[in-house]
């Protein structure tokens, strides 16, 4: 038992690689096969991870529901619900194109954080090329709406959050899409840099990446630098739009590690450490349980208790790997130590975790 390990904070329920979208930064549609519906852990399956991860988690954790496209699956409900009953709190991404028939039940249902992946706001043929599908910014833009209004009917408690990625294509859409949010009083927005396709693949055909030799694309390398100067800019402007109040949920530390990777990249690999080895828990469609999304499954969770994975010699290896790690993705929203759900937990409560790590000396 390795006493200095504490429990992961970001557990991930990426419940099915389908999607359908085509995004152009993503690969997860273009690699998935016809057969994964068969293999994926049924709703039996995966409430038995529910109560496997509350016995040794306690009350009170978060998860997200991601893949591929969690809608997509009939038994998200199901599942919202017995996760709910256990005590466990429910957050969910979405590309909102196939949910406009689910608003009444996403509103009632218990998920407490829906995340939406939007790119941008003034110019809707950006959103649609980058996700590849005609029609998809209006349905985004409906089912954000629409959603809101019925949260304000029903005094929901819902958060409503906008996710977008920062990349060429949309940089002069980062400070609309903040002044959007604050205009509609959503609760918050998160940006993620643009990170290598190829790290995006469906989990059916996954392998570990070689993650202490990897270099970047010079295709990729070429967007970074082309947009650095703007980008840099317009970081800078996010910063004092965080300072003013607008709800932005990057912590300044990563904003200002945002400024150095457009600087050089590889001042990153340097600058920032990779914590998903102890923090992640990422279950994919099949049960596959992996701390980093680019390295190996340490076990599926299907045969193996959770804990019992998160202390085995895979999880062991992949932490360090992670310490000669070449790889950018560090740079992406799960290594900092927030995300939607965290945000949405009451000040209070990120108050009192905050004194207790203060108390236990691991802050
Ligand atoms: C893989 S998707 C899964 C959930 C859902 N299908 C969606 O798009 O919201 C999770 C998040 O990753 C983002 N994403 C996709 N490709 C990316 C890339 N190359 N770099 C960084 N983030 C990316 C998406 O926009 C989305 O917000
Ligand atoms: S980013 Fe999300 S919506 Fe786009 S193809 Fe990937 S899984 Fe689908
Ligand atoms: S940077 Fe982190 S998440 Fe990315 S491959 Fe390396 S260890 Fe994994």
């Amino acid at each position: 038992m390795n006493n200095t390990l504490e429990k992961p904070q970001q557990i991930t329920f990426d419940i099915t690689d389908r999607c359908q979208m085509q995004c152009v930064t993503c690969s997860k549609w273009k690699t998935v096969s016809a057969d994964v519906m068969q293999k994926e852990l049924t709703t039996e399956e995966w409430k038995k991870v529910l109560s496997d991860l509350r016995n040794w988690l306690g009350e009170g954790f978060w998860f997200c529901f991601s893949g591929g496209e969690p809608f997509l699956r009939q038994d998200i409900f199901e599942l919202a619900d017995y996760a709910h009953s256990l005590g466990i709190k429910v957050a969910s991404m979405t590309n909102a194109f196939s949910i406009q028939h689910l608003y009444e039940r996403i509103v009632n249902s218990p998920i407490e954080s829906l995340n939406f992946s939007l790119i941008a706001i003034n110019n809707p043929i950006i959103h649609d090329e980058s996700r590849g599908r005609e029609g998809s910014y209006e349905k985004i833009i409906d089912a954000i709406m629409e959603i809101k209004k019925l949260k304000e009917e029903k005094h929901s408690n819902i958060g409503i959050n906008i996710a977008t990625i920062m990349f060429p294509e949309n940089l002069e859409e980062v400070i609309p899409l903040v002044e959007f949010v604050t205009l509609n009083r959503l609760n918050g927005i998160m940006f993620q840099l643009l990170d290598d396709k190829e790290s995006f693949q469906a989990y059916c055909v996954r392998e570990s990446s070689k993650t202490s030799v990897y270099t970047m694309p010079k295709e990729l390398r070429m967007k970074y630098k082309n947009m650095s100067k703007r980008a840099i800019e317009i970081i800078d402007r996010l910063i004092e739009m965080k300072r003013a109040g607008h709800s932005i949920y990057n912590s300044y530390e990563q904003l200002e590690a945002m400024k150095i990777f457009f600087n050089n990249p590889d001042d990153i690999l340097h600058d920032i450490k990779c914590d998903v080895g102890s923090t992640n828990f990422a279950i994919d469609p099949y049960g596959e349980v992996r701390l980093c999304f680019n390295m190996d499954s340490v076990g599926n969770i299907k045969d193996t208790l959770p804990e019992v994975l998160w202390e085995n010699a895979e999880s062991q290896k992949c932490r360090n790997l992670t310490k000669s790690c070449k790889m950018y993705c560090r740079m992406l929203n799960c290594n900092f130590k927030h995300n939607f759900a965290n945000f949405n937990k009451s000040f209070s409560v990120k108050c009192i975790n905050k004194l207790k790590k203060i108390l236990t000396g691991k802050l």
